[in-house]
């Protein structure tokens, strides 16, 4: 595959995801990988991603010196381009003008990186700097009217360079221009495939635990649900799967989870039930933040108690994504700052155990896919979000027994109906919220004076903005009437029409 080198542009990940389109895989590490890390990857070619820094900087980023040595063919994009010039001595320099949006870029040679391309395109530009003077041994390959080094290649030490970004839509045939560097320039083939990629990962992971064992925390959401399923392929009953019923679940949630699990996969699983705990823990408390944390740490010591009575663990199994692996990379100073979520905060270190990460190539697309390869039910695969505080922070104030029963009534009203009305796939999240408030109504001929449900349903790609979602007036109906005719103790029906900003997506 192909390793692309992150010196911190915003567009890294869309440069991964453009090769494995190409069916080819294609993996990022951080700019100062060093080059024994790079090849444990076994690459074919290397790509040095864009960022926002200036070569010149004391600070600037870059690369392993010997990247340049391993007779690998580079592709530097931006920056990367930039950086190539700058280390075999030719000339960058700040631009009067900024370059910033779609140039017409002017092909000069056809013959590898701009094979079948047409003489002319629209790429997308976004620099400050530029290169002025060509090292020995390169030339320009196209160009723009104000970039005549618009694209360059040393033919002999196999490294080329583009100005603009092919990994961007608004570039023309972009795909087509990363293609001729892996497929005809690296020689990649493009068979990488799901089923490919399960194969390899469990080779893996069977040879990394053997005949050890490995637990992983179960919360029914795709990600551990594809990463625990995965791991049981590999390696059998040595994994064991935790997962904790802290009573803020949605309704049929635990029974679900056995159901898949326990029944349908054969996956050895441990069924914790904690509610009286988590209601015990939780009491009196209204502050959001408080229950979080409180919610979050009962967690570890629950999973941490359940772990330890199992013998001889030595891996815990988690359902990171590659997202969540690289947030960014910092290119202000040496350490590349990599934030590796642990969901089961701390727990690693605290227990000793070695973590198998087996998603954290992949985009959540990408575990859904494969997530179907191992046959997980759609319902798991397409699941909603949920929070991990669960119905606790959708209870507003302090939580008990009582006020769980109806939210999690009225918010399977909500799931049910978005469902039948097809649209819970296309929303973010849709689900119910309990108010500590008391309204007066009236039922048949008595006055009621009962609780208020809150209604959300939002629209977002990644849960950071969000739009209320414009359901049709008979849906938000049906959920009105049947939420104060099924759920007792609720006489209201709101819907809660707040964007996000200034709003969030929960109301805790
Ligand atoms: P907000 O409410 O901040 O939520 O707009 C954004 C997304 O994050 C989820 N969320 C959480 N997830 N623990 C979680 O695991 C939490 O404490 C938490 N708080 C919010 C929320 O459901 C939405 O998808």
């Amino acid at each position: 595959g192909i390793i692309i080198l992150d010196f911190g542009s915003q567009y890294t990940q869309l440069i991964a995801r453009r090769i494995r389109e190409l069916h080819i895989f294609s993996e990022i590490l951080p700019f100062n990988a060093s080059v024994e890390e790079i090849m444990s990857h076994n690459p074919k070619g290397i790509i040095f991603s864009g960022g926002p820094a200036s070569v010149y900087h004391p600070d600037a980023p870059k690369p392993d010196e010997r990247v340049f040595d391993l007779g690998l063919p580079i592709l530097g994009i931006c920056y990367g381009l930039q950086l190539i010039t700058h280390h075999f001595g030719g000339e960058v320099v700040k631009a009067e003008r900024h370059e910033y949006g779609r140039a017409e870029l002017e092909i000069l040679d056809h013959s590898d990186l701009f094979k079948d391309i047409p003489n002319e395109i629209h790429v997308w530009m976004s620099h400050g700097d530029r290169v002025t003077k060509l090292p020995e041994g390169f030339e320009p390959i196209a160009r723009t009217y104000n970039a005549p080094f618009a694209a360059i290649r040393n033919r002999e030490k196999k490294i080329w360079g583009v100005q603009f970004h092919p990994e961007v839509a608004h570039t023309y045939l972009g795909k087509d221009i990363l293609k001729n560097f892996a497929v005809q320039i690296c020689g990649c083939s493009q068979d990488w495939t799901m089923g490919s990629f399960l194969m390899e990962k469990e080779v893996e992971i069977r040879k990394m635990v053997g005949d050890k064992k490995a637990i992983c925390a179960l919360s029914g959401g795709v990600d551990s649900s594809v990463a625990a399923v995965l791991v049981h392929n590999a390696i059998g009953d040595n994994l064991t799967c935790i997962f904790v019923d802290n009573g803020l679940l949605r309704k049929g949630e635990r029974e679900k989870v056995e159901k898949t699990f326990r029944d349908h996969f054969h996956i050895p699983l441990i069924v914790v039930d904690a509610r009286e705990r988590f209601l015990e823990a939780l009491k009196g408390v209204t502050d959001p933040e408080q229950k979080r944390k409180i919610i979050g740490n009962l967690f570890i010591e629950i999973f941490e108690e359940e772990a330890k009575k199992i013998p001889d663990v030595e891996f815990l199994v988690q359902g990171t994504l590659y997202p969540d692996v690289i947030e960014s990379v910092s290119v202000k100073g040496p350490s590349a700052v990599i934030k590796t979520h642990h969901n089961v905060g701390g727990l690693p270190e605290k227990m000793n155990l070695k973590l198998i990460e087996p998603l954290r190539e992949l985009f959540k697309d990408e575990v859904r896919e494969l997530g179907k390869e191992l046959g997980l039910p759609d319902e798991i695969i397409y699941r909603q979000p949920f929070p991990g505080p669960g119905l606790a922070i959708r209870i507003i104030g302090e939580v008990n027994k009582e006020d769980l029963e109806i939210l999690r009534e009225a918010d399977a009203i909500v799931v049910e109906e978005v469902k039948k009305a097809g649209l819970y796939r296309q929303l973010w999240q849709s689900f119910a919220v309990l108010l500590p408030v008391l309204t007066v109504g009236v039922m048949g001929d008595y006055r009621t004076y009962e609780k208020v449900i809150a209604v959300r349903a939002v629209e977002s790609t990644d849960g950071m903005t969000a739009d209320w979602a414009r359901l049709p007036y008979d849906l938000l109906d049906r959920i009105m009437r049947r939420i104060i005719n099924e759920v007792k103790g609720v006489n209201r029906v709101v819907y809660d029409i707040t964007s996000k900003p200034p709003g969030t997506i929960e109301w805790e």
